[in-house]
C-alpha cells in the first residue's frame, strides 16, 4: 500500500520533470553555438536522407545533455532508445539494444564513460559500419558472425570527456561541450518553467534564482519549485522578490549560489588545510563526500567562478573564497 503511494508520488515528479523539459531546439534556451550547428547538421542529414553523424555531449551535470539528446531525436523525427553506460554489462545487452533499432533512430547512451571496455569494442564496428560482430558458441565451436544494423545515430553523454578512450571519441562526428549558462539565460529558463507550471514569478525574483543556481538549469528549476512551495503556502498569486530571498535563505543557498556542500568544501581547504594545496582524496575524506561527486559536481563550478585553483600539488583556495567566507586572506 505504502509502496503504491510512493510510486505514484514518483510518477508525478517525473511527469513534472517531463513537462518542463524543452521538446525542440526552439524551446531550448542558451548553448547557442551548439544548437546553431546542430540545426545545420540535422537539416543536412534530412536532405541527404541519411542518419545524423554520432554526437558526443559533455559537460557538468544538469546543463541539458539528456534534454538535448531527446531534442535531436525529435528534430530528426526519429525514435529514441536509451541506455546507460554502467547498465550495459554483457555483450548481449548491447546486441539486444542495437538490434532493436529502427532505421535512423537515436541510441542515447548516458554516462558513456562508464561503459566497460569490452562493450566499447562491440560499439566500434556498429558506429562505423552499422555492423554487429558477435561470437556464437555452438557445441564448443565458436564462430564470428556479422549482422547488419540499420543506420542509426549514437548520442553519448558524459560529465567526464577525459575518461573516454580516444578510439571511442574519434568515432563521434560531432563533439559538443555544454557550458554553464548566463544569468540572462537562466532568468529565461525560470520564466519559461513558471509559465509551464502555471505559477507567475516576478522578473526580480526570477533574476535572484537565475543568479543563485550555480549557472545550472536543473538547479534553477529546482529552486523555482521550492520557492513556489513557500509562495503557495503564503497564498500568493505571484512569487515575489521578498518570498524568494527568504526561501533561498531557508534553503541555505547563498548570494553566489554556493550551497552547503560548496561551503563545507571551501571551509575544509581553508581552515583544515591552511588554504591548500591539498589533494582531492584528503578533502573528500574530511568532508565525507565521494571523490567523483567533488570532481564532477562541486569543483567545476568553483573553478569556473574562480573560488579555487587546481595545481599539480592539489587544490588551492583563492582570495575570492576567503572573502566569501569572511576569513582574512594570507598568502
Ligand atoms: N537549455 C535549456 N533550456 C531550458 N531548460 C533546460 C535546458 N537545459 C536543461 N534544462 C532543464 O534542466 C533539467 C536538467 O537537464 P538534463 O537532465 O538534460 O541535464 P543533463 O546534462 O543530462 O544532466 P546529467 O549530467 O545529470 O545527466 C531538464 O529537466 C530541463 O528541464
Ligand atoms: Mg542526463
Amino acid at each position: 500500500m505504502e509502496e503504491n503511494i510512493l510510486e505514484k508520488e514518483k510518477l508525478t515528479t517525473d511527469e513534472i520533470e517531463e513537462t518542463i523539459r524543452p521538446q525542440n531546439l526552439q524551446e531550448y534556451i542558451g548553448q547557442k553555438e551548439i544548437t546553431d550547428n546542430l540545426k545545420v547538421f540535422i537539416q543536412a542529414a534530412k536532405i541527404r536522407n541519411e542518419s545524423l553523424d554520432h554526437v558526443l555531449l559533455y559537460g557538468p551535470p544538469g546543463l541539458g545533455k539528456t534534454t538535448l539528446a531527446h531534442i535531436i531525436a525529435n528534430e530528426l523525427g526519429v525514435g529514441i532508445k536509451t541506455a546507460s553506460g554502467p547498465s550495459i554489462e554483457k555483450s548481449g545487452d548491447l546486441a539486444a539494444v542495437l538490434s532493436n533499432l529502427e532505421s535512423g533512430d537515436v541510441l542515447f547512451i548516458d554516462e558513456i564513460h562508464r561503459m566497460p571496455k569490452y562493450i566499447e569494442e562491440i560499439l566500434y564496428p556498429a558506429m562505423e559500419d552499422f555492423e554487429l560482430d558477435i561470437v556464437i558458441n555452438n557445441d564448443g565451436h565458436s564462430r564470428n558472425i556479422k549482422i547488419d544494423l540499420p543506420p542509426f545515430t549514437l548520442v553519448g553523454a558524459t560529465t567526464r570527456a577525459g575518461d573516454i578512450s580516444s578510439p571511442l571519441r574519434d568515432r563521434f562526428g560531432i563533439i559538443s561541450k555544454l557550458n554553464y549558462y548566463s544569468v540572462e539565460e537562466l532568468i529565461e529558463i525560470v520564466l519559461r518553467t513558471s509559465r509551464v507550471l502555471g505559477m507567475d514569478i516576478s522578473k526580480q525574483a526570477a533574476k535572484e534564482i537565475g543568479s543563485r543556481c550555480r549557472r545550472t538549469p536543473r538547479i534553477a528549476n529546482r529552486l523555482y519549485k521550492r520557492v513556489r512551495d513557500f509562495a503557495l503556502v503564503k497564498e500568493l498569486k505571484t512569487i515575489d522578490y521578498d518570498t524568494t530571498i527568504d526561501s533561498l535563505k531557508k534553503l541555505k543557498v547563498d548570494k553566489n549560489g554556493l550551497d552547503a556542500i560548496d561551503i563545507e568544501y571551501l571551509n575544509a581547504i581553508i581552515i583544515k588545510f591552511n588554504g591548500g594545496p591539498v589533494g582531492i582524496e584528503t578533502i573528500a575524506t574530511s568532508i565525507g563526500e565521494e571523490v567523483t561527486t567533488i570532481e564532477d559536481v562541486v569543483e567545476p563550478f568553483l573553478l569556473q567562478e574562480g573560488f579555487i585553483k587546481r595545481t599539480p600539488r592539489g587544490r588551492v583556495a583563492t582570495e575570492k573564497s576567503y572573502n566569501h567566507l569572511n576569513i582574512p586572506y594570507q598568502n
